[in-house]
């Protein structure tokens, strides 16, 4: 059980909540929603004691477990000599339910006796999910836990959490995970700073909102997630229901909020990308495997100055991997990837590597732009960062902020190609906006992977290499329509 009463928290001068009130059952599957910032990741801090609330009585019983949305230093895991420790600390799990765990969360290519310090930031939050499930705490929290997933990891997690026996509360901006077996959606509305409460699951928690109709203009958030539904669906049909489908989720989009006024009026300058050749970047003939597994095989790609090209196909397809390649960060078996001694490559992934979380947000764009103060204030308030926020440290910064800051810093150096791995991912529709805005008038080029296929679409890149079909052509609207029916 769960119960918060008359809870109000502060961050310095900034109200996340005002005298909120809730109690969850036992048993209870919550559903925890609302925009980038507006304070879900801080309530489950609160829940597990991390932060401690000015005012409010939370009570709990029974045990409880976290994962949190980025696992960057956690001091359990640190200490543990092996994975296997790390996941089993009492010995009392046999080997093959571990075995099924890891498959699950596709850690299974992993050394269980290597030591969890050296994985990636990815790794190692699928692998605080792993510990969590097999602990099976009577209240788990869990802050985006398919972030990291391809969609067969997703199912799977998806599986498992319906079938979970105790109380769970969750983010996410999965609408399928808060569709199943959810049976109460608490949103986090960070303009009033309440939570308002919804009986059922996310799709009858929109209905509910309906009703309140001017209420739900405001609600970029659960527009957002119709959208991406009714995109979703809109690839299980045939051709003519499609074209109806798009049609309506078109209207729906241009009935999102725009910009406000203030964020649009800001004049910034970025720094001109630094000058590079014709070609900058190409690929020919790239194949690659793990273990039995092909992954890529014979894909030729180009980059020419300034253009922007998409990578398109659903997880799992290698997408990753040829980012990779080209970065230089993995060996292809085969096939070559020619760079320009003048390329300059700007590198976003959802781990954040490069943020350094103890600088706040103003001396970190002053540093990594090599800029002034007066050139760093207006880019970061064009990134929705206001004055009152340029002092805050770069590590309290929710998932979302972090995404917006590393793109701002991006485009602060002068790169002449960003490669920007699923920039999405953490982002509500307001931050959407405002980062597609600035890519559109970006002038170097940009490689862009993202299964936000709108997003996409309105930054209208100029090619596409599609996986696995591996076709590589100039886009237009109906791009993506001609290869799903090759
Ligand atoms: N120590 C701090 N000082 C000042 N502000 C803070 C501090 N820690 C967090 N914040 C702010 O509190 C707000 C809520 O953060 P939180 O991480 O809970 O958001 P969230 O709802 O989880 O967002 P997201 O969807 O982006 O993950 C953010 O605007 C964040 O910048
Ligand atoms: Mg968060």
């Amino acid at each position: 059980m769960v119960s918060v009463r008359n809870l109000t928290f502060f961050h310095n001068a900034h109200q996340i909540f005002d005298d909120v009130s809730f109690y969850i059952v036992d048993g209870q599957k919550v559903g925890l929603i609302g925009s980038n910032g507006a304070g879900k990741s801080t309530l489950l801090k609160i829940l597990c004691k991390e932060e401690v609330p000015q005012t409010g009585k939370i009570e709990i019983t029974g045990t409880i477990g976290i994962v949190p949305q980025e696992v960057k230093h956690d001091s359990v895991m640190e200490a543990s000599t092996s994975i296997q420790e790390y996941l089993n600390p009492e010995h009392r799990l046999h080997d093959y339910e571990i075995e099924k765990m890891i498959r699950g969360v596709e850690l299974d290519e992993l050394d269980m006796d290597s030591p969890p310090n050296s994985l990636s930031g990815g790794q190692k939050t699928r692998l605080a999910l792993a510990r969590a499930l097999l602990a099976e705490p009577d209240i788990l929290l869990l802050d985006e836990p398919t972030n990291f997933l391809d969609l067969e990891g997703k199912r799977w997690v998806m599986n498992f959490l319906s079938n979970y026996p105790k109380t769970l509360i969750l983010i996410s901006h999965d609408l399928e995970l808060l569709d199943k077996h959810i049976d109460k959606i608490l949103f986090v509305n960070g303009q009033s700073s309440k939570i308002e409460e919804y009986k059922g699951n996310y799709s009858q928690a929109l209905e509910q909102r309906a009703e309140k109709d001017a209420l739900l203009k405001k609600q970029i958030h659960l527009e957002q997630r119709n959208i991406m539904r009714l995109e979703e669906s809109t690839k299980k049909v045939g051709v003519r229901q499609r074209i109806i489908l798009q049609r309506r989720v078109h209207r729906l989009k241009e009935k999102l909020p725009d910009l406000p006024p203030e964020v649009k009026a800001i004049k910034f300058r970025l720094p001109d990308p630094a000058t590079v050749g014709a070609l900058p970047l190409k690929a020919t003939n790239i194949s690659k495997s793990y273990g039995e597994k092909k992954v890529l095989k014979g894909i030729n790609l180009s980059i020419d100055r300034g253009e922007c090209v998409a990578l398109i196909g659903p997880n799992g397809v290698g997408k990753s991997t040829l980012i990779k390649i080209l970065m230089n960060f993995l060996e292809p078996d085969e096939g070559a990837v020619f760079r320009e001694p003048d390329l300059k490559v700007g590198y976003y992934s959802q781990e954040f590597e490069n943020l350094d979380f103890d600088k706040n947000l103003l001396e970190t764009a002053m540093i990594s732009g090599n800029v002034s103060e007066s050139v760093a204030r207006p880019v970061l308030a064009r990134f929705l960062f206001p004055s009152s926020k340029v002092y805050q440290k770069v590590g309290t910064l929710s998932g979302g902020e972090k995404t917006r800051l590393s793109i701002a810093l991006l485009l602060l150096q002068n790169y002449n190609l960003l490669i920007l791995d699923e920039p999405t991912t953490y982002l509500d529709v307001m931050s959407q906006r405002v980062i597609l805005q600035v890519l559109k008038d970006y002038r170097g080029a940009i490689l862009i992977v993202s299964h936000t296929e709108e997003f996409i679409k309105e930054l209208g890149p100029r090619r596409a290499l599609v996986l696995p079909e591996n076709h590589f052509d100039y886009w237009s609207e109906d791009f993506l329509q001609r290869v799903s029916q090759v």
